[in-house]
Order: C-alpha cells, then structure tokens, then sequence
C-alpha cells in the first residue's frame, strides 16, 4: 500500500509574480509577461490564474516525496496557496515580488505557504539586487513582517485536552472516529491533545509545533510527511512512540525513526473487507456504468426506455483479474467469485493457496448443483492477467517496482471493454496514460479510490464519463476507522508504556472487543524487529 503524504513543493528557483487587475487582457497580458520574462532570461513559465490576478512562476516544480522526485510537471491548482500571499503583498501597491524557494502544501489550495524563504522587489533584482534605502526597502521590510504573521497564522491553534493531568502527553493530530480510543489513552494516564486545526493536511511545521517541547507519542495521519524532521523533534521532545492511523505506512521513514529509536505503528487487521468491498463496489458500479446513469437521471435527460441507455457488461461467467492477492486482493477475489460466479486470474509473487482450495471448493459445489463451475489460475505474469480478466482490480504494495505499474503499454494490453479498478496506491497508475486511454477507449471503465497525486487528479480525468472517481474512501467503514483508531491509540500507548508486541498484527480481535480490556501489548509495530522490541507472549 502506498500513499502520498504530506506532498511539499519547491519552487526552487526565483519565481516572478505579476499582479494583475484586468479581467479581460488575458491574452494581451500574458504576452507582455512573456516578453518580459524573456528578456529577463526566465524560460520556463506556470500561469497561475485566479479571477483578478495571475502570477507567472519560474521554476521546475516537483514534488517532493521522501526524498525521491518524481518528473510530474504540476496542475495548476497546488500554486493557488500562493494566492493568499501575493494578494496581501500587493495590497501594499507593490507589483512586482520575486519569491525565491517556496514551500507549501498544495493539499490546501487557499492555505498559507508554509515556508517563503525570500521576498525581495522585481525592481531590486532588476537593478543588479543594489536595493539600497526608500520605499522599496520599506515595502521589504513590510512584507517580511507579514510574511512571519503568516507563518504564525499557520501554526495549528484548536486543540481539544483530554484528562489535563495524564502523565504521558500524546498527540493526535486529527480527530478520529469512536471515542474507545480516547477512553483507552485517558484510562491509561494519558494527557490526550486532539488537533482541530481546520486545515485538512497539517505540515511539517505545524506537527512540530504541536509536538513542543515535551511529548510522549503521536498518533498521525497517512497525509502527513513523518520524515527525518518530525521523528528528530519527537526524540527531543522525548517522544518514544507514532503510529499512523493507517495500515499502509509510506509516507513515514521508517528508517529515520528506528534512527531516533521510535517505534512505528500500523493499523493491519480492520481494513481488508471494508478495503475489498469498496473495489468490488467500484467493480460493479464501473461494469453497470451506475454513475453516469445516476447523471443521466438527475439531469433530467430520462424521457424513455431504450434498448441502448446504458448498456454495461455482465460479470457472470466472465474473468476477474487480481494483482496482489494478499490479505485486500484475495478477500476482493472471493467476493467477486462467489458473489458473481465469476473465474479468477490472479498473478502474485506469492502462491495464494487458501484462495485457490476456496474456488476449488466453490466451483465443485457449483458443479453438484447443476451450475457451471468456477474455475482459477496463478497468472505466471502480470501482462497475462491484464489480456485474459474483463474485470480487473490492483492490490499491489506500491514501491520502486510497482510505480505505474499500469502505463501507456500495459493498458494497450487490455480488452476494449475492461473494467479497472484501483483502491491501492495511486501511482501504481500513470495517470496520464490512463487519462489517454480512457479517451480512446470510451468502453473501457475505470473506479479508482487513490490518485498519483492526492489530492488532485490529472488534467482531464474528472471530465471521462468512462471514470467513476472517489476521494481514498476505501477503508471509510465506521466499525474499519474506529478500529483503526483504537489500534493506533494503543500502539502509542504500548509503546510509551514499553509494552511488547503482539505476535500476529492481522489478528487483532482482541484489541477490538468492546467489552474486554484490551491485551497489554502493541498490536502492530513496524520496526520492531529493528528496535529489538520484545514479542508479547500472550
Ligand atoms: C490505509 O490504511 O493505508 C488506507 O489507504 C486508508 O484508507
């Protein structure tokens, strides 16, 4: 599993911005912010457009993950935080700012950038930087002051206190579902400070400003970049423990932590049917093209039953393929299997015996009762998968070998009318390609629950009829997220309180009966081999 986390840019060059209150010379100004960037020697441009402004920004813009760049030219929106900013700047009647390297969370289009490391005057670099005393200076100086209110303003600020008294301080940076977990923590003498900060993705610096000077554990979120940064200020703070309320753990350097000797939390065990049934939701609600009828019909467009409207595939009888027939993958092949009578393909590195005996298993009894039976195989690659399923769904763990995993020549390999489906990672799928493809092929149907770069989709893909699109909801099952956050509060717990570690992370029931005290132990740390942490014996 793999997901973007807290996904910052840098503008790692001089950007230029205009200020602009003519609505209507769009195209007039743009060349003349053309022929000016020209000569000043700037060659690559990003307009940014809001309804009285636009900005030019030099710079190749990249993201930024853990360390590896990815060569993703960006949308347009992430630069909307920068909105706010230069707006205020020229309020002051000063039109022409060079904003040198910039941070910020595209995540939060309206935000306030997180990092401005230089502002200085158009004018100042234009005559040799020799920006001596008078009003630009003054105008400076202004700016830089409210640059750092900014950066004040930005810092998280609601924060909801638990059992005030606790001994050991622990941080979630987002409310979470169900309230056992908080009973758990405060139960357990914990301080519990829950973030409200309305802000979606918090950043780095407002993570370190909640951790502050003293803090035992936290308990994050799988959009925040818990890196080298976040883990070094924990360790000062004298923090022993995170967990990312999540099973998937990509945005966290687990490295970077067992450097800092903390242990690292998932959540595995409460997410793989809720997991699998959003992807066969997807499966079908792609197959039966539901969505678009769902639009059809409010638009008021229905004016009679055709023997055309809305002609989608039948999954009985057909094939449905797998890739990654792990815990999520295998529970989606058994529903899709048993609930459709559909034959399974499936290609993994691994062999996926109890799947296999469970069609076996299933095909006889189909065969005993007159039907015909189902039937399955191990794929020897994944291109053989792609070609043979009408339906197919991605399970895999994303890392170096599985980033678009899906591209440009694997999706040519796909029958016309496929059906993909993608509740993993987003960047197991160019993107791009994907958009191309779906053009081309407005057959082909595709449900997808994660996106190359949450929170945005590729130019184009909100806009295919053919794409049924929603926000990483995959795991958003009540009894899934409240259990997620009651595994997540207790591997903090476990690990402030030096408890030892639960012997099989994927059974996790104990942990999530109501009724019972919860075993003393973490339920699931990911670095504990590396942190030579004891396993619990119970
Ligand atoms: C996870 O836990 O990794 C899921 O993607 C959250 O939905």
């Amino acid at each position: 599993m793999y997901e973007f986390s807290s996904l910052s840019m840098d503008v790692d060059k001089p950007c230029l911005c205009f200020d602009d209150d003519d609505d209507d010379d769009d195209d007039d100004g743009m060349n003349d912010r053309g022929e000016l960037c020209r000569k000043i020697g700037f060659t690559t441009w990003l307009p940014v457009r809001t309804p009285r402004q636009h900005y030019l920004v030099r710079g190749n813009i990249r993201p930024k993950l853990s360390g590896q760049k990815l060569q993703t030219r960006y949308p347009q929106e992430p630069l909307k935080s920068l909105d706010t900013l230069v707006s205020r700047s020229t309020q002051n009647k000063t039109d022409r700012w060079i904003f040198h390297r910039i941070s910020f969370q595209p995540q939060n289009p309206g935000g306030l950038p997180v990092r401005v490391h230089r502002v200085t005057p158009y004018d100042s670099h234009q005559k040799n930087r020799n920006l001596k005393k008078g009003p630009m200076l003054r105008k400076r100086f202004a700016l830089s002051r409210l640059l750092s209110t900014l950066r004040r303003m930005a810092k998280p600020m609601a924060i909801e206190v638990y059992n005030p008294n606790g001994k050991y301080r622990i941080i979630s940076t987002k409310p979470m579902p169900g309230t056992r977990w908080i009973n758990l923590l405060t139960d357990h003498d914990c301080r519990l400070e829950i973030c409200h900060q309305k802000k979606t993705i918090l950043s780095v610096e407002d993570i370190i400003s909640l951790i502050g000077n003293r803090c035992d554990g936290v308990i994050g979120q799988l959009t925040e970049d818990w890196g080298e940064t976040l883990f070094a200020a924990l360790r000062k703070a004298g923090g022993k423990a995170f967990s990312n309320m999540a099973v998937g753990y990509n945005n966290v350097d687990v490295d970077a932590a067992t450097k800092y000797g903390i242990a690292v939390g998932n959540t595995p065990g409460v997410l793989t049917e809720t997991t699998a049934e959003l992807a066969a939701s997807l499966s079908l609600a792609a197959s039966r093209r539901i969505v678009e009828a769902d639009g059809f019909m409010r638009a008021g467009l229905y004016d009679g039953w055709l023997p055309h409207l809305f002609v989608g595939n039948l999954l009985k009888g057909q094939t449905v393929g797998v890739i990654g027939a792990g815990r999520i993958g295998s529970a989606y092949a058994r529903m899709m299997v048993e609930g459709f009578k559909m034959n399974l393909i499936y290609y993994d590195l691994y062999q996926a015996t109890r799947l296999e005996k469970f069609v076996t298993a299933y095909g006889e009894f189909l065969k005993a009762n007159g039907e015909q039976p189902v039937t399955w195989k191990r794929a020897s690659s994944m291109e053989e998968v792609l070609s043979a399923a009408d339906v197919i769904s991605l399970h895999p763990v994303l890392d170096k070998t599985t980033f678009h995993l899906v591209n440009k020549e694997s999706l040519s390999l796909m029958k016309k009318e496929a059906i993909l489906v993608n509740c993993s990672r987003g960047p197991v799928i160019d993107e791009a390609a994907l958009v191309e493809h779906l053009k081309q092929n407005p057959m082909f149907r595709v449900g997808l629950d994660v996106f190359e770069e949450e929170p945005y989709m590729k130019p184009g893909l909100a806009e295919m009829k053919n794409a049924i699109v929603v926000p990483h909801i995959a795991s958003a099952s009540k009894w899934t997220r409240e259990g997620m956050a009651t595994l997540a509060a207790l591997n903090v717990l476990g690990g402030v309180k030096g408890y030892p570690i639960w012997g099989d992370p994927n059974r996790v029931d104990p942990f999530l009966n109501e009724d019972a005290t919860p075993p003393s132990a973490c339920p699931s740390i990911v670095n504990s081999k590396a942190l030579g942490l004891p396993v619990s014996k119970l």
